[in-house]
């Protein structure tokens, strides 16, 4: 089973960081969602945090990092080239509840790599390396760094990185298998993450955890697989399913893909996901994010005709839950076999999920 330094995962399978998406309202999702073995996420993770804003306590990156015990273990992840604002930064991860820290070595967006920051690590190993000792002897959590493969094809160097970063105690090494400049396309190469594997053969205590276009449980057979990382970590995947990881968990631990959840425990999950966000956020917040939501959600509750349309039509908790409500009562009729075939109307802008 998956072990980063001392702490030891429930599975191997990591949840992203993805920004503006992974938050502890949806982190909390994700982890309440077990497969019938108990099985969920192993270690999910914050966005990707500014250590200047964290440390003056900017009221937005505290929500960034906000966690609390129910959402353990958890790994906050920083951003930054300044070692010495990194490894403050890290300390102050671990002061408020971190159970370990992660590097971005992968970002490509300008606003980071322009301060020398995330990817931009990748193109001086040597300082990334003096960078990531800091940090891992400023705090007693393990560390951790996400790399993509190299800033480009002329230039891939994680397979020397990763264990460079290992001989300085980083505890487990992500690889996103793209360069910085595929930025998303094409699909993720299995090829290069079995490389970086490869490399840190002398580092048996240090897992290798792929990335990259893992959409169901047997993507992430497969990239374990071929490749041979110790771990799964899945982004966009979990966005569109926060259950992936109980449905990956189950067959990884089985051979076998568990019951799938029903239409109608899907958009439970929904609207779990925005009494959480409610709960955290406020209700003007949570109402704008669920909107935003819901189109990653959307192909999983099909049939239901007009739900992103209607969705975008509301505007308070109350009406949402109505909506939901209603909805979920209607596919819960469907399910036990009194559905009727068409798709109930509701008022003003809504529509129920239609009786498939
Ligand atoms: C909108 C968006 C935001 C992201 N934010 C972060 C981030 O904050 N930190 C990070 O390391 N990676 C970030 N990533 C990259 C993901 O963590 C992941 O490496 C990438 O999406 C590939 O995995 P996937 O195919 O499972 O999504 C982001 C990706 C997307 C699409």
């Amino acid at each position: 089973m998956l072990r980063i330094g001392s702490v030891q995962l429930e599975t191997p399978l990591l949840l992203a960081p993805i920004a503006g998406y992974c938050d502890l309202a949806f982190r909390l999702v994700v982890r309440r969602l077990r497969g019938p073995t108990g099985l969920g996420v192993g270690l999910a993770c914050t966005d990707l945090l500014c250590p200047q804003a964290i440390l003056s306590e900017n009221q937005k990156s505290l929500w960034l990092a906000a966690t609390c015990p129910e959402d353990k273990p958890v790994c906050m992840q920083l951003y930054g080239a300044d070692p010495a604002i990194l490894a403050e930064a890290a300390r102050w991860a671990q002061a408020h509840g971190a159970t370990t820290i992660d590097i971005n070595m992968g970002c490509p967006v300008d606003k980071v790599t322009k301060k020398n920051g995330g990817s931009k690590l990748l193109c001086d190993p040597g300082s990334t390396v003096l960078l990531a000792k800091q940090v891992v002897e400023a705090v007693t959590v393990p560390v951790t760094a996400k790399l993509r493969l190299g800033w480009d094809d002329q230039h891939i160097v994680a397979p020397d990185l990763a264990p460079a970063l290992a001989d300085v105690g980083i505890a487990a090494i992500t690889i996103h298998g793209r360069t910085t400049e595929q930025m998303f396309r094409p699909s993720a190469r299995l090829e290069g993450i079995a490389r970086v594997v490869e490399s840190m053969r002398r580092h048996p205590l240090v897992p290798v955890i792929g990335n990259g276009d893992v959409k169901s449980p047997q993507d992430a057979k497969r990239m374990m697989d071929v490749t041979g990382c110790a771990g799964v970590m899945i982004g966009r995947g979990a966005l569109a399913q926060p259950w992936i990881f109980r449905d990956t968990a189950h067959y990884l631990a089985t051979g076998e893909l568990p019951e799938p959840l029903s239409r109608a425990e899907k958009a439970r999950v929904v609207l779990g996901h925005f009494e959480s966000l409610l709960h955290y956020r406020g209700e003007r917040i949570a109402v704008n994010m669920i909107n935003q939501r819901i189109s990653w959600y959307s192909p999983h509750l099909q049939p239901w005709p007009g739900l992103r349309q209607s969705v975008r039509t509301i505007r308070s908790a109350a009406e949402f839950r109505d909506f939901m409500g209603h909805g979920i009562a209607r596919l819960e009729e469907f399910d036990a076999g009194g559905g009727t075939s068409e798709p109930e109307q509701a008022e003003a802008g809504t529509s129920a999920p239609e009786a498939a």
